[in-house]
């Protein structure tokens, strides 16, 4: 009996395929539909009727084949009914006069696209991009950067350390990547590295546990000041705007000696608005870290410092959001929301 059944299942599998293939219309296709699925005459309630006539033993395999070409039946319905609807759009079956259904167009996250623009200005600038690990280790994202032993950068409080791994962590900032690419290039070196890092900051509208930074490094000889400078300020002209004046004030990073932060005039008012929105008035927006490479990390790396020298800067690619497209609080950047990240890209 079940053998039987299975057969003119077979049968049937192959009939309604040719009966799906030579389908022209969506009448047609809703005929189909009827003949093999209504619950009174259809073919699949037919076999169905036929279970009560099975052996005991064989009603579950013989309920299994007919609820398989059941489903079969319904997925290749569904499936041509959406190709009938492709079909109608382009004229095919239906009025072709119908607006054609919108189709959603996805864009590019703005932490996506202000990276992609700060790649594009450094890459015209002769720069390679040379992105590194998220997860790093202590000695790359520390040690040989020159912080000192209990240096309060390395606490756990702000770190996290991979469990079980002492020497292991996740990059507390792209700075790293400058040790591993002085440890596998000789230079002339000129990169920047973009990506993730990661800190033990609670979420508020301007910390996030993990945010995004563009490193950039370059080591030659002669390399001086006015080098980093020149490239900052190249940089800024082109990303905030031709007129934008840099500000350079004493920081400090173990890193870079002598180090510097670096501020732009204010894009929006240039310092002549009290109540400016985007620089609260000040005429400065601190944008981001840099300095001279220090001596003791080209020579971690390999690099004779008496021979070469170089530069190094660090800016936060979420303060960028923040600062040129007015997004006030860093955590919308990852709420997702269609209305935030629809303005961009
Ligand atoms: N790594 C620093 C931070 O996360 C930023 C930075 C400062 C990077 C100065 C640099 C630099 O390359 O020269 O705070």
């Amino acid at each position: 009996m079940i053998d039987e059944l299975k057969k003119e299942i077979e049968g049937a599998r192959r009939s309604f395929g040719h009966e799906l293939e030579s389908i022209q219309s969506p009448e047609q296709l809703a005929a189909l539909k009827e003949r093999y699925l209504s619950r009174k005459k259809g073919v699949v309630s037919q076999f169905l009727a036929r279970l009560k006539g099975c052996l005991p033993a064989e009603k579950p395999l013989a309920g299994q084949a007919i609820n398989q070409f059941k489903e079969f039946v319904e997925a290749a319905l569904s499936a041509a009914g959406a190709a009938g609807f492709a079909a109608a759009a382009s004229g095919a079956w239906d009025d072709p006069s119908l607006p054609a259904s919108e189709l959603p167009v996805g864009r590019f996250h703005l932490i996506a696209d202000i990276q992609g623009r700060i790649e594009d200005i450094f890459l015209q600038l002769g720069y390679e991009i040379a992105a590194g690990p998220e997860v790093e280790r202590d000695e790359y994202n520390f040690t040989k950067l020159n912080f000192p032993e209990h240096h309060p950068a390395r606490d756990e409080q702000d770190t996290f350390f991979l469990e079980g791994h002492d020497d292991l962590l996740l990059r507390t900032h792209t700075s790293p990547m400058q040790v591993r690419y002085m440890l596998g290039h000789r230079p002339p070196l000129k990169i920047i590295s973009p990506g993730k890092a990661f800190r033990k900051d609670d979420p508020d509208s301007t910390h996030s546990p993990c945010f995004h930074q563009v490193e950039g490094l370059l080591v030659d000889r002669g390399i001086h000041f006015s080098h980093l400078k020149g490239t900052l300020e190249a940089f800024c002209r082109s990303f905030y705007g031709p007129d934008i004046v840099l500000r350079f004030r004493p920081g400090y990073f173990p890193f870079t000696e002598p180090s510097a932060e670096v501020d732009i005039s204010c894009f929006l008012c240039a310092g002549r608005k009290t109540d400016c929105r985007v620089c609260k008035g000040t005429g400065w927006l601190e944008i981001l870290g840099s300095g001279m490479v220090h001596p003791q990390v080209l020579r971690n790396c390999g690099i004779d410092p008496e021979e070469y020298s170089g530069f190094a800067f660090g800016m936060g690619i979420e303060r960028v959001a923040m600062v040129k497209y007015g997004v006030p609080d860093l955590r919308l950047l990852y709420e997702n929301d269609l209305r935030l990240l629809g303005q961009f890209g």
